[in-house]
């Protein structure tokens, strides 16, 4: 199994895992021939459908030789291609678009049967993940796309049958979810939707995704809840009110604005300008100055100036981002402005990619010296693997920190942490005596590591 993409695709591939693990497959050994290979693939940038085939390429041809293996290509690349890959590489056992992630089970026994399949129907059934992390999971609230952005591929790859319509998951069974996963041991919990704030406007009657975040953050026993991704055209201050209220939410907002410039976010299709983005970044830190602010940014969109790019660099100055996802426009099928005759040449799309990654980090470290001498909070996730004297948590704004501890001691604890060093991404520290209470550093030296 290996899965690209982003992270609802990563928790399509533990929900695929889990329904290969219930059949009795168990992971391949590095460097041994799987029986079932399955590819879970990304098409939101370019070469996606190339990297496929040269990824399939030896498992084709072991297939060829009489080996007996099924193929599976799952994701975005197959909900795009669909039955053309089939014919591309006649070796695949099926294709199976990211909405049939919890039927890879049963679709697999037409496969074992001799059968190649591209499905088409949807069936509800909310199978087992395997998850990767036994602290942190992930967990979806609202299904597909209905924005219409007119770069991105995401609301023909996850829509359902009608093109990209939205389905959020009933309140009730997201908040049974969280509770089973606080139950088994789990500290942290990250929801996902792609326009995460339309959760509940498809359900009836109609719910807000702040009303949301106030009832699943307050489960008992979790310890963290994140969010992503916040839409600036839909994001509510409701939203801003219970991160600051609900004590389980983090202090962090993950909010694409792509551009700075209200021309290029016009033909983008945002629906949001940057005076509207500047507006949720001012109401975020008037009520947490303390949050940290994530984005994704697209340069060399089609059309986009010298001058348009400035705007992006200068709401960049405005806001200082502690992290932003970056990318040179890419254009991809099916989408409006793939076919628009103002392309920006490669080399300037280079030049501007190189621009804004050297402005981004720059204001990262500066973000990240605020953390210098403090003490943080942080829940532990694993084991350092460059380092194994170290372990790697987060702090509450989703900082990774390293420091020196034990992880069979330390995993899934909340560790007080002395920030020693700022680096632009990440933080080291050393653990810190004293304790955390209600949010707030305590150094009575009582306690080292926080039960919560
Ligand atoms: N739903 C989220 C993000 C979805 S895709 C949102 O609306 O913000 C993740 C990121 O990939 C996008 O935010 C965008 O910055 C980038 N992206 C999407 N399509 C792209 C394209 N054609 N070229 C370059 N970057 C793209
Ligand atoms: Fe793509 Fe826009 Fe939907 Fe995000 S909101 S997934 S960028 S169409
Ligand atoms: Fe890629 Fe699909 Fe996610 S295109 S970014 S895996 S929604």
């Amino acid at each position: 199994m290996d899965s690209m993409g982003c992270q609802m695709n990563t928790a399509d591939a533990e929900r695929m895992e889990g329904q290969l693990r219930s059949l009795g497959f168990a992971r391949a050994e590095e460097g041994t021939p799987a029986q079932v290979v399955v590819l879970n693939t990304c098409s939101i940038r370019e070469h996606a459908e190339a990297k496929v085939y040269s990824y399939l390429g030896p498992h084709a041809a072991r297939k060829r030789a009489g080996e007996d293996l099924a193929i599976v290509v799952a994701g975005c690349v197959a909900q795009q291609e669909g039955e053309a890959l089939l014919r591309r590489v006649p070796e695949i056992d099926m294709v199976m678009g990211p909405q049939y992630a919890n039927r890879l089970g049963d679709l697999l026994e037409g496969v074992f049967n001799g059968n190649q399949i591209a499905p088409t129907h949807i069936m509800e059934d909310p199978t087992q993940p395997q998850r990767s992390s036994t602290v942190c999971a992930w967990v979806n609230v609202i299904y597909g796309c209905n924005e219409r952005c007119t770069y991105c591929v995401v609301p023909t790859t996850r829509g359902s049958e009608q093109r990209g319509s939205e389905q959020s998951r009933p309140r009730d069974a997201v908040r049974a979810e969280i509770e089973a996963l606080v139950a088994e041991g789990y500290r942290e919990v990250t929801l996902l939707g792609q326009n995460i704030d339309s959760w509940g406007s498809d359900l009836s009657p109609k719910q807000s995704f702040a009303d949301l975040l106030r009832d699943v953050g307050g489960v008992d026993g979790l310890a963290r809840m994140r969010f992503v991704t916040s839409h600036p055209r839909y994001m509510s201050p409701r939203v801003i009110d219970a991160v600051a209220e609900v004590p389980a939410l983090c202090p962090m907002f993950h909010i694409p604005f792509q551009s700075g410039d209200d021309g290029i976010l016009r033909d983008m299709g945002r629906g949001h300008t940057a005076a509207r983005y500047r507006e949720i970044v001012h109401n975020i830190r008037t009520r947490l100055p303390d949050a940290a602010i994530t984005a994704d940014a697209i340069v060399g969109f089609p059309g986009e100036t010298e001058e348009q790019f400035e705007n992006t660099l200068q709401l960049m100055r405005d806001v200082r981002f502690d992290q932003i996802n970056t990318a040179a426009y890419s254009p991809r099928p099916h989408t409006p402005a793939a076919v628009w005759g103002d392309q920006v040449e490669e080399g300037v799309k280079k030049e501007r990619l190189r621009r804004i990654n050297e402005l981004a980090a720059e204001h990262a470290l500066e973000r990240r010296q605020r953390y210098l001498g403090r003490v943080e909070e942080v829940l532990v996730e694993k084991r350092n693997e460059r380092h194994p004297a170290q372990v790697k948590g987060r702090n509450p704004q989703g900082c990774p920190v390293f420091f020196e501890g034990d992880i069979d001691e330390l995993k899934g604890q909340l560790v007080p942490v002395r920030i020693v060093e700022a680096r632009p991404y990440s933080l080291v520290g050393e653990r810190a005596e004293g304790r955390f209470a209600g949010g707030r550093y305590a150094d009575d030296g009582e306690s080292v590591v926080v039960e919560a």
